[in-house]
């Protein structure tokens, strides 16, 4: 095997030395991100039991929601939209349970402006210590005059009734509040949205939430809208503005940022982003954001408990059978993993060149380098010592020689791979013999004949044989060349690892003057395995004759 030397320069990797991985563990960017002092909180009121439920497919049972409730509870949400009582008997149940059972956050009831929504959700939450009515109504006039039929001035007067409605049950709980949405705030004419608001707030609610329903918006828009409603309302400072945004343009995260910076305090958001259509703003996106770019929200903090963001991402896709995209920002399957070569190189030697938060903070035990023909030697010394093997310079070389092969053969290599490779590669007695190269012609008709080029200190020598099948005939060239021939007492083959491109490992024994001889091979072309493990028995005889 030819080898190459390490200062040639690798296209696969980068420039520079290579330092330890375990050195470059925190950011030198990212500064005591817990000291919140001066800081206000972004309140963050999760919807995944309520919106996102409401996603096609994604019905979820009394059970599932409690589990979900109680992760969220440890994500340590401020709010839990635990669903719409008033929608069915088994919504009311869950909604009564999550109440009941789940401490920490505030729990959250949906209802209409309708009096026996209200009343059904109150029933459902009035025993928990911080429970929250959300009631709402369409102000923009395509769903005044689309779904309620109505004018805007039957709408504001029987939203300010539901919400005193909602005020009156709650009198005589101290942890109990109202929240109002006047559904469709981006098409709803501004000063219109500016009555309902200052109306809704002097009717008793304290948290007024502005949906982007339909996910309009855009977020400059967006963002001068919220800066608006805190310019022409009034009676603002009695209350908190929330935001909740869909993301029918991809612009719900994008546009509950442009609404932190206008001064919202509380943003809606749910799990993976699941949600009605395109879905909502997704938590993990928004809090990430808020974390990772200090720099820009200096003033502001979530409390979450961001360790807990990728378990629960696994926990609701895999409840609510909703896979995640494996692009999906920070709990998609490759949003930690690094397949370019040059991109491997770098995180190795120093983490944050190419990754801008560190995967234990979102519950992640480590980045993933993904083996592939475009991973240089850095990260193939980086895995291999993970498994346990330090390997000289020179032995790398001739690791990774093989390991390019089987990676042009296989698109990822897994760490079985890499084992079948070590025991293959990294031999402690010299090869008197190597294969070169192997071609069989087999047929259902035909005996088969296996001519292989085996390298001796002569040079490479070609031989040819029949045999009872190509395994058969290839040992029988080999024998030709080596002229060591020896009794088989044992051949297995096992796969090492799974799929039609898995490596197959074979070892067989041989018999030498009463010496049994194990030889070993893999490859993903099992004759070629099976033709290395008779060449690396045969050199194991040359050596115990002539060099031992
Ligand atoms: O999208 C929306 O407007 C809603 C409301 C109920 C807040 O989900
Ligand atoms: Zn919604």
């Amino acid at each position: 095997m030819g080898l190459t030397t390490t200062e040639e320069p690798d296209l696969r990797d980068a420039e520079g030395d290579l330092t330890s991985f375990a050195q470059h563990t925190q950011f030198t960017t990212i500064t005591d991100k817990e000291n919140h002092t001066m800081s206000e909180q972004i309140f963050i009121f999760d919807t995944t039991l309520r919106d996102a439920e409401q996603t096609p497919g994604a019905a979820l049972n009394l059970e599932e929601k409690l589990e979900i409730a109680k992760h969220l509870a440890k994500l340590n949400v401020d709010i839990i939209e635990a669903g719409f009582p008033i929608s069915s008997p088994g919504d009311f149940d869950a909604v009564k349970r999550i109440a009941d059972e789940v401490t920490g956050p505030e729990i959250c009831a949906l209802s209409r402006i309708i009096e026996k929504d209200i009343t059904a959700a109150w029933g459902a939450i009035k025993d928990a210590p911080k429970p929250r009515i959300h009631t709402f109504v369409g102000t923009s006039d395509i769903h005044i005059v689309g779904i309620t039929r109505s004018d805007r001035e039957a709408i504001l007067k029987r939203a300010v009734d539901a919400v005193a409605y909602a005020k009156s049950l709650c009198a005589g709980h101290p942890g109990a509040k109202v929240e109002f949405s006047p559904m469709d705030a981006t098409r709803t004419e501004p000063s219109y949205l500016y009555e309902v608001v200052e109306a809704t707030i002097n009717a008793g609610a304290t948290i007024i939430n502005i949906p982007d329903t339909v996910g309009y918006a855009i977020p400059a828009e967006f963002g001068q809208l919220i800066a608006d409603i805190f310019a022409n309302v009034p009676n603002i400072d009695q209350a908190v503005i929330s935001v909740h945004c869909h993301n029918d343009l991809g612009l719900a995260v994008a546009n509950s940022i442009a609404a932190i910076k206008s001064g919202a305090r509380q943003v809606e958001c749910t799990v993976n982003g699941l949600g009605e259509r395109a879905g909502n703003t997704a938590l993990e996106e928004i809090v990430m954001a808020i974390r990772t770019r200090q720099d820009h929200f200096t003033d502001v903090h979530t409390a979450i408990n961001t360790v807990e963001i990728c378990p629960i991402s696994r926990r609701v896709s895999r409840t609510m059978g909703i896979p995640i995209q494996p692009n999906k920002a920070i709990v998609g399957a490759n949003a930690f993993a690094h397949s370019s070569g040059i991109h491997q190189d770098g995180v190795i030697k120093q983490r944050d060149t190419f990754e801008i938060m560190a995967p234990e903070e979102v519950g992640l035990k480590e980045s993933q380098i993904i083996l592939s023909p475009r991973s240089g030697r850095n990260a193939l010394r980086h895995r291999l010592h993970a498994l346990g093997y330090d390997v000289t310079p020179e032995q790398l070389n001739q690791i990774y020689e093989r390991f390019i092969e089987v990676a042009d053969k296989k698109k990822e290599i897994h760490d079985a791979d890499l084992e079948a490779i070590m025991a293959d590669e990294v031999r402690s007695i010299p090869e008197v013999f190597q294969l070169e190269y192997i071609q069989v012609v087999s047929g259902t008709k035909i005996s088969p004949t296996t001519t292989v080029g085996v390298r001796t200190e002569n040079g490479v020598v070609e031989e040819a044989s029949t045999g009872d099948g190509p395994v058969d005939a290839a040992y029988k060239a080999i024998d030709r060349v080596a002229k060591i021939p020896l009794v088989l007492t044992d051949y297995s083959i096992r796969s090492v690892t799974e799929g039609k491109d898995a490596i197959g490992e074979v070892t067989i024994k041989v018999q030498d003057n009463g010496h049994t001889m194990i030889g070993h091979g893999a490859s993903t072309d099992i004759i070629e395995a099976s033709a290395k493990a008779y060449i690396d028995a045969i050199n194991k005889v040359v050596h115990l004759r002539y060099e031992a």
